[in-house]
């Protein structure tokens, strides 16, 4: 590990929780733009697991050639391998022992020669690297998330791309549902944060639009759409966010994993809803959940533009000397901040955001209010 202001020779780059589009441009804009300055370039497998168990391979301008359009990551990834928390088996209980590994990854930096760590990730992955930055790895991170949820970030890549890919879903939902005159609930994610469910929401003019943030009431809902068929609108859509839940009650849980640094994954609430609907207005309701989808398949152009101008700006902070910073897009540029600002804190959609104003004065409804 290098001192500060010493330079930086060789630097690890990893992709650490839940894949999205853009992670494979941001690997080749951080590979390229640092090969072309001197710097080696190692990529670290599946996140912090790779680097834990010193699993890595040296990055070459050919291994990053032409990989811009591919959605997922050449690198792999995993939300399991929080470094100084690591799942290392199970008691005779059936529950989780964990280990701190810490010192393997120490083991491995020193072995590979890394003076520094580029990490993209979401929360999870800042978390599990606060430990390492503490005692002394220099660590610049990317953020990266569908759920565009990252403290002091404006806009993450991958986000925008899933939002186009829910519109699509949602525009093919919306044929059925006019045919069959029915109440269609679309499930999508961005765990406890609105942004996704809002903007797919608002692009596909759904009619009712349903986000953590504001707290929905079911009665009020259904009378909503039932006010709908009463004018000859015979089908409603519904857009909702994983982490919304009714007024007064609680998130739907898919499931628990204690061995990730993010141990609850949300789903579940879309179905909840629509038997919820069919008892209160007597129309006949369908559900779906989009799902991992909206994670796959090749970045949208402004997320390929986006990965690659962050990815650049890591590999300028690293070339400058910069210690644990984490680059951020905010006022229509990219910026950076300390790498902690964020932790333990969420980017959630406010609940005046223009956007909301802009929904409901096309017709949205967001559960809080009856209809227009
Ligand atoms: O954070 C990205 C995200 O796709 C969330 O929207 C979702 O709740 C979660 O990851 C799903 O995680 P997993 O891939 O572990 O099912």
């Amino acid at each position: 590990m290098t001192a500060k202001n010493s330079p930086i020779r060789t630097i690890g780059l990893l992709t650490g929780g839940g894949d999205c589009p853009g992670l494979n441009a941001l690997i080749r804009a951080v590979a390229m733009d640092a090969l072309h300055r001197g710097i080696r370039v190692v990529g670290i497998e599946d996140g912090f697991l790779g680097l834990i168990e010193g699993r890595s391979r040296p990055l070459a301008d050919a291994d990053v050639r032409g990989i811009i359009c591919d959605g997922g990551t050449i690198l792999g990834s995993s939300n399991k391998a929080n470094p100084v928390r690591f799942a290392s088996g199970k008691d005779p209980a059936g529950q989780p022992v964990f280990a701190d590994r810490s010192g393997d990854c120490f083991d491995n930096v020193r072995r590979l020669g890394l003076d520094a760590l580029v990490l993209a990730g979401g929360d999870g992955t800042l978390m599990a690297a606060a430990p390492l930055i503490e005692r002394g790895l220099n660590c610049i991170a990317v953020p990266k998330t569908i759920d565009n949820d990252i403290w002091g970030n404006d806009l993450s890549f991958g986000f925008l791309t899933a939002v186009q890919t829910a519109t699509d879903a949602i525009d093919k939902v919306r044929t059925t549902a006019a045919s069959h005159h029915r109440v269609m609930v679309v499930e999508v994610m961005g765990r406890n944060a609105g942004w996704l469910a809002l903007h797919a929401g608002i692009a596909s003019g759904a009619h009712a639009i349903l986000i953590p943030e504001i707290p929905f009431d079911v009665a009020g809902l259904g009378a909503a759409i039932i006010e709908r068929a009463r004018v000859g609108r015979r089908f409603s859509i519904v857009c909702i966010a994983e982490g919304a839940s009714p007024r007064g009650g609680h998130q739907v849980v898919a499931r628990t994993d204690p061995t990730s640094p993010d141990p609850i994954r949300l789903g579940g609430v879309g179905r909840w809803l629509a038997e919820q609907l069919e008892n209160a207005t007597g129309l006949e309701s369908r559900y779906v959940v989009l799902g991992h989808v909206q994670r796959g398949g090749p970045p949208c152009a402004a997320d390929r533009v986006l990965a690659t101008q962050l990815g650049h700006q890591a590999a300028t902070l690293l070339a400058s000397g910069a210690r644990n910073r984490l680059v951020v897009y905010k006022e229509g540029r990219t910026q950076d901040i300390d790498i902690r600002e964020p932790a333990g804190r969420q980017r959630l959609v406010p609940v005046d955001h223009p956007l909301i104003g802009a929904a409901r004065s096309v017709g949205a409804v967001f559960g809080d209010v009856g209809p227009r």
